[in-house]
């Protein structure tokens, strides 16, 4: 297994047996993190995080990655860079290549940090683009190996809006690591055909399914696993929320829907969650249209079987394995 100086755009550049071994990659990390010993591995090197798009999660845990592996680290804010604005991907991926030893971008279309990862000679890492989250994925599947045991044979199911960029990393992921993925939601909000024809085979040779339906019941005695994430992504229309609200009521995680699941089965939420009106945007829906809880009940979010923080810990230790495995140059004698 080689991953130095690649880059990390999408679940599905990576092979079964790469992704098994960043998780237990991840996993030291978190005992030496946890033990305290320290790990300062590139104290000669720096990275850029580029966010287009607000974050709290992906950028602290890049950041805390990149400090705890001894690296300087520059984060420049959706107004902070001249991308896009006065300077191409192309001389913003080669500018920042010959400053930088890696570089994290957070935005919009899959295709701007493909056009990085293309132009920059150092490793690009996708934080979020409106196709895929890929490093949000190996942080679920962390999670869910810790509290199972095991991935292989589990059931994965994601409810809501079924074809935004949780779900589809979701989905590749799910294949590769062969958990049954059921997609749970909207007719007008399912998973991209050319996504789900991606991976069935790859379910196929690893003994798994995907389902993709609008039935709650197919939960039902299956998910060992229930996610959802928020009914309009960061980008979409804000004019949309009455519409998404309509569609997605029905598919909102209760404990009914957890119980009916199996009484084991545990909740995960990638976050930010609108399950209270703690938030501006929670109050203003709630003036609006007079629901208080969206995606998820706050009963479900705040139980015992809901590993949202733990979840969003371990996105900080998969964020540092996948850089330091593409950093990491074995030295040949
Ligand atoms: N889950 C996640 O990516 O959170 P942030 O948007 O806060 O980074
Ligand atoms: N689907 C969400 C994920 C946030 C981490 C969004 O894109 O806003």
């Amino acid at each position: 297994m080689d991953f130095y100086g690649r880059d990390f755009l999408r679940i599905l550049d990576f092979s079964e047996d790469e992704l098994l071994y960043m998780l237990s990659t991840a996993k030291k990390f978190k005992e030496y993190k946890k033990t305290g010993r320290a790990h300062k591995i590139f104290p000669n090197k720096n990275i850029a995080i580029l966010f287009e798009k607000t974050s709290t999660r992906t950028r602290c845990s890049f950041e805390v990655a990149g400090y705890d592996l001894g690296m300087g680290v520059t984060y420049l804010e959706p107004t902070g860079s001249q991308m896009g604005h006065k300077e191409s991907i192309a001389d913003t991926a080669r500018v920042l290549a010959r400053i930088y030893d890696g570089i994290e971008y957070r935005g919009f279309s899959q295709e701007i940090v493909n056009g990085l990862a293309q132009y920059s000679k150092v490793p690009v890492w996708n934080g979020l683009t409106n196709e895929c989250h890929p490093t949000q994925a190996l942080g679920d599947f962390m999670t869910i190996e810790e509290h199972f045991g095991r991935l292989k044979g589990l059931t994965l199911a994601f409810v809501g809006d079924t074809r935004n960029n949780v779900a589809n990393s979701l989905m590749v992921m799910s294949a590769k690591m062969g958990v049954n993925f059921i997609a749970c939601g909207p007719e007008s909000l399912r998973p991209a055909n050319e996504i789900v024809e991606a991976c069935r085979p790859i379910a196929e040779k690893n003994g798994c399914t995907i389902t993709v339906t609008s039935n709650i019941a197919d939960l039902n005695g299956r998910a060992d696993v229930i996610y959802t994430d928020v009914w309009l992504s960061m980008g979409e229309d804000k004019e949309k929320w009455g519409e998404r609200i309509q569609l997605l009521t029905p598919y909102r995680v209760d404990m009914e829907m957890m119980n009916r699941a199996k009484p084991e089965t545990v909740f995960l939420h990638c976050l930010p969650s609108f399950h209270d009106l703690n938030t501006a945007v929670a109050r203003d829906v709630y003036e609006k249209y007079g629901i208080s809880e969206m995606e998820v009940s706050n009963e479900v979010f705040e139980s015992e079987r809901s590993l949202v923080f733990e979840e969003a810990e371990n996105r900080m230790h998969t964020i540092k394995a996948v850089m330091f495995l593409t950093l990491y140059k074995k030295e040949v004698k």
